[in-house]
Parts: structure tokens; C-alpha cells; sequence
């Protein structure tokens, strides 16, 4: 697998392939890979001929206060885990690389101005999108992928770079993949690794929760507000959480919905101690 750290080394190598007729896809990450990661790369590896994996903790996404210093980074791990699952290519470059001006700053962003990047993790993390779409952009323009693959969980992220791809006429197929778990249900998250023992037990209230939502849906209940309430008190239930939003959107436009009709997305942001889970599920009514 190629170590590229420079934008330069990653366009000469992803313009051989192309004179080769090879397809490329990209798989955009912070780094901290785990098997949600690995399921993305085995998905890019089945439906392109190259793969690429961007290995970078974006500064732009996170907000004064956020876990930017102490996110966890672990690059040797990341690139066995990468090459076990057949990546061709990481791009790890520096900050300064990325951001020419120093000290992780821009002022060139990619910004959707409507409410989509406002609602549910927006609201609390109102930078976060801008930040996410800008180096999102810039990994486009970049490695100029044929296809670039998002996890479910981060299911505002798919849909805001998905808008942001219609939107800016990028010529790239996004392709969303489904969460991954761990056996008692709790959503793989690099995050995941900030929870003491007991934490980590409190967790599963955001799965069950998801659980319990589309339960609801499948036994009939259309009313989003009644769905909604369950899974806020059974949340509740727990000690060490605290809810940030528990909400349920239209999938598209992630406007909040009354009636379980069409693609909703039921969504949730959970902070277990200091440390906050997101979990999500789509359904279909
Ligand atoms: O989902 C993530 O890990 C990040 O938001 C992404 C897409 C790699 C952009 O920094």
C-alpha cells in the first residue's frame, strides 16, 4: 500500500491509474480505523479497481471546545487494518497540507446556506458541516474518485454530502453503507474508546432505543411524536446519559417530520458522560 502525505503524490499516482482505464474509489477518513471503517473499505474494494483512503482529523470540523487535541489517532494500526482490506492507497498529509494558511484555518469553505446543516447535530455543532463539506471538497478535488463511500451511521454527513454533489456537480457516485455493531448492538465509533466500563454498559440505551423505533414502525405506529417520547423515556431510564436530540426527519432534507411517511430518518445524539454517540436508523413507511 502507497503512503502518500503530499497532494501532489496522490494526483500523479490516482492519474497513472486512470491512464491505465482503472476505476478509483475513495474512502474519506479521521483515522482510529475499526470494522465500521474496514466495512467501507471491503465495499470500495468490490466496486472499484483502486482504493484510496484519506487518513486525516479535519480541524475545520470540530468547535471550540470539541475533542480536536484528544480525538484518537493511531496511524500504524490504521494502515495494517487498510492493507489487510486491500486499500491500494492512504493519504495522510499534514494539516499544513491541507490547509496552506497554517494552524488548520481556511477561508475558502464549502457551506449549504439552508437549514439542512443546521438541524439535529447542527444545532449544537454549528460549524461541524461546513467544516466536514470543505475538506470533503477538497479530498474530491484531489483524488478525483469515480465513487466515495460514507457510513451510515454519520447519516446528516451522507445526506449533506450528497446534496453537496448535486449541488456542486461533482462527478461522483456516493455510496452509503450500513452501520456496523458490535454484538450487544452499540454502533462502531472511534469514540467508542472514551468510555469507561460502565459507560460502555450505559451505551446501549441508544441502540435499543433504535431498536425499539423500528419496532414501532413495523408494528404500525405512525405517529412520530409517539415514537419518539418511548424512546426519549427509555433513555431517560439511564443515568449517565443525557440527550441532545432525539428527532425524526425527512431522509432527504432533513426537515423534522410529524407522520412516519416515505424515508424518515429517526436520529439520535447521546452524550454518555463527557463522551457524545450518535445512532440513527432509516425507515420506510
Ligand atoms: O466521517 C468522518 O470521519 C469525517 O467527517 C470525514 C468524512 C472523514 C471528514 O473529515
Amino acid at each position: 500500500m502507497i503512503i502518500a502525505k503530499t497532494v501532489a503524490e496522490v494526483r500523479s499516482q490516482v492519474r497513472e491509474w486512470k491512464k491505465e482505464g482503472l476505476t478509483v474509489g475513495l474512502v474519506p477518513t479521521m483515522g482510529y480505523l475499526h470494522e465500521g471503517h474496514a466495512s467501507l473499505i471491503d465495499e470500495a474494494v468490490r466496486q472499484c479497481d483502486r482504493v484510496v483512503a484519506s487518513d486525516f482529523v479535519n480541524p475545520t470540523q470540530f468547535g471550540p471546545g470539541e475533542d480536536l487535541e484528544s480525538y484518537p489517532r493511531d496511524f500504524d494500526h490504521d494502515c495494517q487494518l487498510l492493507e489487510e482490506h486491500g486499500c491500494n492507497m492512504v493519504f495522510h498529509p499534514s494539516v499544513d497540507e491541507m490547509y496552506p494558511d497554517g494552524n488548520g484555518k481556511t477561508d475558502t469553505y464549502i457551506e449549504i446556506l439552508d437549514d439542512m446543516p443546521r438541524q439535529l447535530c447542527g444545532k449544537t455543532r454549528p460549524i461541524h458541516f461546513r467544516g466536514v463539506c470543505t475538506v470533503v471538497g477538497k479530498l474530491f478535488n484531489i483524488v478525483t474518485p469515480d465513487k466515495a463511500f460514507f457510513g451510515q451511521k454519520d447519516a446528516q454527513q451522507l445526506a449533506i454530502i450528497r446534496r453537496m454533489v448535486r449541488d456542486l456537480s461533482y462527478g461522483i457516485e456516493i455510496v452509503g453503507c450500513p452501520i456496523v455493531r458490535e454484538n450487544d448492538g452499540l454502533a462502531k465509533s472511534s469514540r467508542n474508546t472514551y468510555l469507561s466500563e460502565d459507560e460502555r454498559k450505559a451505551a446501549l440505551v441508544l441502540s435499543q432505543a433504535i431498536r425499539m423505533a423500528e419496532k414501532m414502525v413495523a408494528d404500525g405506529e405512525r405517529d412520530a411524536k409517539v415514537i419518539l417520547d418511548a424512546m426519549t423515556a427509555h433513555v431517560e431510564k439511564e443515568p449517565k446519559a443525557k440527550i441532545d436530540y432525539i428527532s425524526a426527519v425527512d431522509g432527504v432534507t432533513m426537515a423534522n417530520v410529524d407522520k412516519i411517511e416515505g424515508n424518515v430518518l429517526i436520529a439520535m445524539a447521546v452524550y454518555i458522560g463527557s463522551t457524545r454517540l450518535i445512532d440513527n436508523c432509516i425507515v420506510n413507511a
